[in-house]
């Protein structure tokens, strides 16, 4: 099968290549022929070994990626090769023989977190947080291929009524800015604050947290955020954000932030975070490591919350909720800036990592 591939992290290591050997699979597993994979940060790390956005430093062109690897792996990856290749969707090609919930030709999609099922935090509902557990793609090999094969327990049919593009990002970008809006324990009339509102997971935060009842303000350069995702208010100038904030909420500043940026943004988010309020992230896209200033955040009563991916509950909840979305005339909207063929893996990366970014970028890897 074909399959971009590495033997080293780097992208200077990346391939794309036919040999690949098709995977085989046991009796509670289930063969996918994968339609569509989204392009996500995870994705850029698990590829360059780096934990941030390198661009490559020529002046001639800033905008490219860096090839070159760290000369230590930020994010180690096993087996070597490796496939990467976080969020993926397709078809059910071949089932093994104790496979009870799913069928050849189901339209599917991945819950890409290893799990037991077994220790204490699978059994409570929390697989995303296994004490045995991982990240497909990372522990092992992703969807960035034509093949993959995954036990049941991973795999969720998708209605026909959710498409491709739409389906492929609700595993990663959907799950993940789901469970933060519950982590955060976001209530109706409350402000929210997303940064990086026109991202992956920022296009579904600020339309789910719409949903369940908030005022959604969103921090973005790109203008259609506003208009395509139903925020409430857009803040595009990075260099004013907490004057804005302040005007909007009438200088309560916001009762929930979503951060995920990392460090070029932890003060403005830190700071627009009202009294009682809830600060919470997922990732740390432009660095992790800040200063906290422990005075206010005792004194304003702040909570700063981690939260990672989601449970099979949520998604299944996600998928469930999506498809009645669009029954009722209201879907959730994804908007796709760009999309690429396996072989063309370089240019994909050169997307999502491109500022002027409006949208998802996608991997077509079989026609359905
Ligand atoms: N823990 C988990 O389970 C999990 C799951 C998904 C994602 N994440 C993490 O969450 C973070 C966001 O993910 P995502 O997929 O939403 O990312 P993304 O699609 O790349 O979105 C990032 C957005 O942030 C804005 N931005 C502002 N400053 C930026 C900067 N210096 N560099 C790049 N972008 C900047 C950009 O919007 P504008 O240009 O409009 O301002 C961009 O669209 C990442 O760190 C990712 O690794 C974690
Ligand atoms: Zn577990």
């Amino acid at each position: 099968m074909r399959a971009a591939i590495f033997d080293k992290q780097g992208f200077e290591n990346l391939q794309v290549k036919d040999n690949i050997q098709n995977p085989k699979i046991s009796d509670y597993d289930v063969l996918i022929r994968v339609v569509v994979a989204g392009i996500n940060p995870i994705d850029y790390y698990v590829i360059s070994g780096y934990r941030t956005i390198q661009y490559q430093q020529q002046e001639n062109d800033p905008k490219r990626l860096n090839k070159k690897a760290p000369l230590t792996s930020e994010l180690p990856v096993k087996p070597l090769p490796h496939i990467p290749g976080a969020e993926f969707a397709g078809v059910i090609e071949k089932k093994g023989l104790r496979v009870r919930n799913l069928k050849e030709g189901d339209r599917v999609v991945i819950y890409n977190r290893l799990f037991d099922n077994n220790c204490e935090m699978c059994v409570n509902g929390n697989e995303m947080l296994c004490r045995n557990g991982g990240l497909i793609s990372v522990n092992n090999d992703g969807g960035f291929s034509e093949y993959v094969c995954l036990p049941e327990k991973n795999v969720f049919k998708i209605p026909d009524n959710i498409n491709w593009n739409t389906s492929v990002s609700l595993p990663v970008s959907g799950l993940t800015a789901f469970h933060a809006l519950k982590e955060a324990q976001l209530k109706f009339n409350e402000f929210l604050l997303i940064f990086g509102a026109s991202g992956n997971t920022g296009m579904f935060a600020v339309q789910l947290g719409k949903r369940m009842g908030s005022k959604v303000i969103a921090i973005s350069r790109k203008k259609w955020v506003k208009a395509e995702c139903g925020a409430d208010y857009l803040i595009s100038d990075y260099n004013h954000i907490i004057d804005k904030v302040k005007e909007i909420t009438d200088e309560k500043m916001a009762d929930v932030v979503i951060s995920s940026l990392g460090k070029d943004t932890w003060r403005n988010s830190f700071s627009c975070t009202g009294i009682n309020g809830r600060w919470i992230s997922f990732g740390t896209l432009t660095g992790s490591n800040v200063e906290l200033n422990i005075q206010e955040l005792y004194s304003k009563q702040l909570k700063l919350i981690g939260s990672t991916g989601g449970n099979r509950a949520d998604l299944r909840k996600l998928i469930e909720y999506v498809s009645y979305s669009s029954k009722i005339s209201n879907p959730l909207k994804i908007k796709v800036w760009k999309r690429f063929n396996l072989e063309d893996i370089d240019k994909a990366f050169e997307s999502l990592i491109d500022k002027e970014r409006e949208g998802r970028v996608l991997l077509d890897i079989n026609k359905e």
